[in-house]
């Protein structure tokens, strides 16, 4: 693999701190290519599904590890496997479904053949027809499997690796993350559905997003006008030490605000700072405190393409997928337990508006992303500015800070040696 620098992000980063980010990064297709190469097909753990979407023996999903089409399938023991879903021979996609049941993985354009491990098991006419043409005699099967993965699973979530190099995957994520991974992925889960959102932005654009708590009660109305999140509520910033992974955590006051408790909010003059709305459905807003710790809002994410979510008690899992240098496609799967009551069941379902390419808070995600993607040709040269909160790339107690995305910026420069 290469270590030689490459322009024109090496050039433009401006010193060795977090807290300037060059524009450059989000439009460059030399930039992608190594980041598939180094980083999403580096020493990284790739989210790819959950456990309870492939049960039982020989079920299969298909999905993207970066944008490289993969396949995990669950072996005849049980044990959960994946290879890249491209055939050995003329490089088709081997497997065309979303989700499915084989006992071996056939190519529709030669009918060769796989078994569950990748292993290339058939190749049709191998000894000609008729005793005529076919493979060479020293054509051997065994060296035609597919790229395989490396797969983990941690409290039902599932993640694979290309890279033999990549830490077991709890040393990955390290102990505070594994922990709030299993706080919202007690029990055995069920998915309740999903969306498929394109985002027309670099996927990164997306992760800084998802952390950086400064936007979230000014960017969007829903969240402040209805109190379900703002900086002022009891809360904080874990970020891990490799920096990649964090989570961002805060509990719903139990007392309604009295006008003057939140001055800074007052000051501000937010567009989203309204008290003369009210909700027809308040169970929306409702909610049952089901992990017992009193955190109504919990963002977590693992680099470089997990994010998992609890607003109140909607449960999501959001998979980012790069589909180019500036398109992104955001698979969210909503889930619940397999015990839930019907209530339970219900409310999640209900407060699913919340999220996904229209939901109510989250849908100004999709609109900002598009904003700086548009606004980048003027760029050359520049870089955003990521001073909130200090320049470190810490745990925090305040969420009025920039402090994880100055971490998924450390753990980046890292694996792309940039
Ligand atoms: S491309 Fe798959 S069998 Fe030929
Ligand atoms: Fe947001």
């Amino acid at each position: 693999m290469s270590q030689a620098p490459i322009n024109p992000a090496t050039a433009l980063w401006p010193n060795d701190g977090l807290t300037r980010v060059p524009y450059a990064l989000y439009d460059d297709q030399e930039i992608y290519d190594r980041e598939r190469q180094r980083l999403f097909m580096g020493p990284t753990w790739n989210v790819l599904g959950l456990e309870c979407e492939i049960p039982n023996p020989g079920d299969y999903k298909t999905t993207f590890l970066g944008d490289v089409p993969v396949v995990l399938v669950r072996g005849k023991d049980g044990s959960l496997k994946g290879f890249e879903n491209r055939c050995a021979h003329r490089g088709a996609l081997l497997c065309l479904e979303r989700f499915g049941n084989a006992k071996a993985f056939t190519c529709i354009y030669h009918a060769w053949s796989y078994d569950h491990d990748g292993n290339l098991t058939g190749v049709a006419f191998q000894n000609g027809v008729k005793g005529e043409g076919g493979m060479p005699d020293d054509f051997r099967r065994e060296d035609h499997g597919l790229r395989r993965l490396k797969v983990a699973a941690l409290a039902g979530l599932v993640f694979g690796s290309f890279d033999a190099r990549v830490p077991p995957l709890e040393e990955y994520l390290g102990p505070e993350i594994v922990q709030r991974i299993r706080r919202v992925l007690p029990r055995p889960v069920k998915v309740l559905g999903y969306y498929t959102q394109t985002l027309r932005n670099n996927w990164k654009l997306y992760f800084e997003n998802v952390k950086d708590p400064y936007h979230a009660s000014i960017l969007h109305l829903f969240f402040t006008t209805f109190r379900v999140n703002r900086l002022s509520q009891t809360g904080g910033i874990i970020v891990d030490d490799s920096g990649g992974h964090h989570v961002s955590y805060s509990k719903l006051d139990d007392q309604p605000e009295q006008k003057g408790d939140d001055r800074d909010y007052e000051a501000a003059i937010l567009r989203a700072d309204h008290d003369d709305f009210g909700l027809k459905e308040p169970a929306l807003l409702g909610g049952r405190d089901e992990f017992g710790d009193g955190i109504t809002l919990q963002i977590l994410t693992v680099f470089p393409n997990l994010v998992l979510q609890q607003v109140r008690n909607n449960l999501v899992m959001r998979q980012i997928v790069p589909r180019g240098v500036d398109q992104t496609d955001l698979v969210w799967i909503n889930y619940g337990f397999e015990d839930d009551d019907e209530d339970l069941a219900d409310l999640r379902l209900l407060q699913s508006n919340f999220i996904g390419p229209a939901g109510y808070i989250s849908m100004e995600d999709g609109a900002v992303g598009d904003f700086i993607q548009r606004a980048l040709p003027g760029t050359v040269g520049d870089t955003s500015i990521v001073m909130m909160g200090g320049d470190e790339a810490a745990s925090s107690a305040s969420r009025a800070t920039e402090t994880s995305i100055r971490g998924f910026w450390k753990a980046y420069r890292k694996v792309m040696n940039i």
